[in-house]
């Protein structure tokens, strides 16, 4: 028989396994506990949803709408737009699309459930999961990636603002990512009142510097020509880099609700850069928008994670008109830097204890059984052989997992009601009351 074709993972998505896949559930549980003492309750939206959420939310010429959405549809469906030979006969119900990111979904639910009653507290939510972006691949840029996001509805107040960097640079000190190596990036995208004007002068800085900008950048002089800030071309940046900053044209009120937000970083002691070019990729921001780069980062993809104001997007989309703020920190870019770093990220897994058996009576493997059961029952992670090797290949076997700790019973120990602890990175070698180990290796544990 022919051997068939190995499938393979699609383009730019990751397998999520072992210490990847418990970095993730851990980095999870870290925002769930950091963010859940700032107020924010768990929340999740689907996957897909109706294009026109993003295609509205996200704003239609922004690069991830035009080119980089995973289309959704059911093959009845698509059966029959291929037959049509377009796509207009569809309901906006049948046009879906994967998630690029969390924020137009949580509003459209937050609008769908009226979760934000007019005059109330403000509502504040978090979520974990994947998004889609059909990017060109590359180290730190992925097709599915895994966003960890913040976002808050109902209120304009730039202490909102303050709180929510604050807390977003204090998850990353939590998972032991140095402040002393990010970067914060500040600015502010004006509003509705003074936005336009500045647009307009950017239109006209775009359209007398034409000859030194990429095709794209002239024809962004008419679509949103502040998308010109965001040019990866570098002869494109060189001309943004004079271009009129928008915090020299702010409203009366954004350049105070702006002036708050730093006033208060630096009331919390949080470092961060002005950065007048920052506009972000998405067309929802107003007011205060913010990035976190890795320093010596990940080349290109040094954006760990970034967010901003989005005081219009409830009533884009539908709703009344609330404020909203939020962030997302990208869970790849993340580990990436801390790999760069070299810095141990503080969740990366309980103490292995390693329990071993030297020799193969049946009183020792009962013994190793009940000790593993005891060590994981009193919330200590243990492993033991399954396959009846010598002990110096389960000592082995040990090492190769990571084990900090063994516990080692033979019958003579059993019969003194001992076990000999061992040291994997000493060697050295006591002895424990059987009855005790849980109590005795939790305490050698918090001394290693
Ligand atoms: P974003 O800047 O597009 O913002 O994405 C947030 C983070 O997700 C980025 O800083 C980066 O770490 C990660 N990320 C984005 N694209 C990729 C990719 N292709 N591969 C790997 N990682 C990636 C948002 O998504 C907004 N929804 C944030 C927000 C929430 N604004 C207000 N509320």
């Amino acid at each position: 028989m022919a051997q068939r074709a190995q499938a393979r993972k699609p383009e730019g998505t990751e397998d999520l396994l072992g210490a990847r896949e418990a970095a993730w559930l851990a980095m999870r549980s870290a925002a769930g506990e950091l963010f859940g003492r700032w107020g924010f309750s768990p929340v999740e939206t689907p996957m897909m949803e109706q294009l026109d959420v993003f295609s509205r939310g996200l704003g239609q010429t922004t690069d991830v709408v035009r080119k980089e959405m995973f289309r959704a549809i059911t093959q009845t469906n698509l059966t029959r737009a291929l037959e049509e030979g377009s796509e207009a006969g569809l309901k906006a119900r049948q046009r879906l699309a994967l998630r690029p990111e969390g924020t137009a979904g949580f509003v459209r639910a937050a609008i769908e459930h009226d979760l934000v009653p007019q005059g109330g507290a403000p509502v504040k939510a978090w979520y974990a999961g994947s998004m889609f972006r059909g990017e060109r691949v590359q180290r730190g840029r992925l097709r599915e990636f895994h966003q960890i996001g913040a976002e808050v509805l109902g209120s304009d107040d730039p202490v909102l603002d303050a709180e929510l960097i604050i807390m977003l640079m204090d998850f990353y000190a939590a998972l032991g990512l140095p402040a002393e190596a990010l970067r914060l990036r500040l600015n502010s995208m004006g509003c509705a009142e003074c936005r336009p004007a500045y647009r307009e002068l950017v239109r006209g800085y775009l359209l007398d510097h034409a000859g030194e900008l990429c095709d794209e950048c002239v024809a962004r002089a008419d679509t949103n020509p502040l998308r010109a800030f965001d040019c990866k071309n570098p002869g494109c940046a060189r001309v943004m880099e004079d271009a009129p900053k928008i915090t020299d044209h702010l409203c009366e009120d954004c350049a105070e609700a702006y002036a708050e937000v730093k006033r208060l970083l630096d009331v919390a002691g949080v470092p961060f850069e002005e950065a007048p070019t920052l506009v972000r990729g998405l067309d929802y921001y107003t007011r205060t928008v913010f990035e976190v780069e890795a320093r010596g980062g990940v080349g290109s993809q040094s954006a760990i994670g970034g967010g901003g104001r989005y005081d219009g997007l409830v009533e884009l989309m539908g709703g009344r008109p609330t404020p909203g703020i939020g962030f997302a920190v990208g869970f790849e870019r993340t580990l990436l830097a801390a790999e760069a770093l070299g810095a141990k990220l503080t969740f990366e897994g309980e103490p292995l204890v390693y329990v071993a058996a030297a020799g193969k009576d049946g009183a020792v493997r009962k013994a190793v059984f009940d000790l593993c059961l005891a060590l994981r029952r009193a919330g200590m992670r243990a492993e033991a052989d399954y396959q009846g090797r010598s002990l110096k290949s389960q000592f082995k076997q040990a090492d190769k997992l990571g084990a900090v700790l063994c516990v080692v019973v033979g019958p003579e120990e059993l019969e003194r009601g001992e076990a000999t602890l061992r040291n994997m990175a000493s060697h050295e070698q006591t002895a424990a009351t059987l009855g005790a180990i849980p109590e005795t290796v939790r305490t050698a544990l918090a001394e290693l």
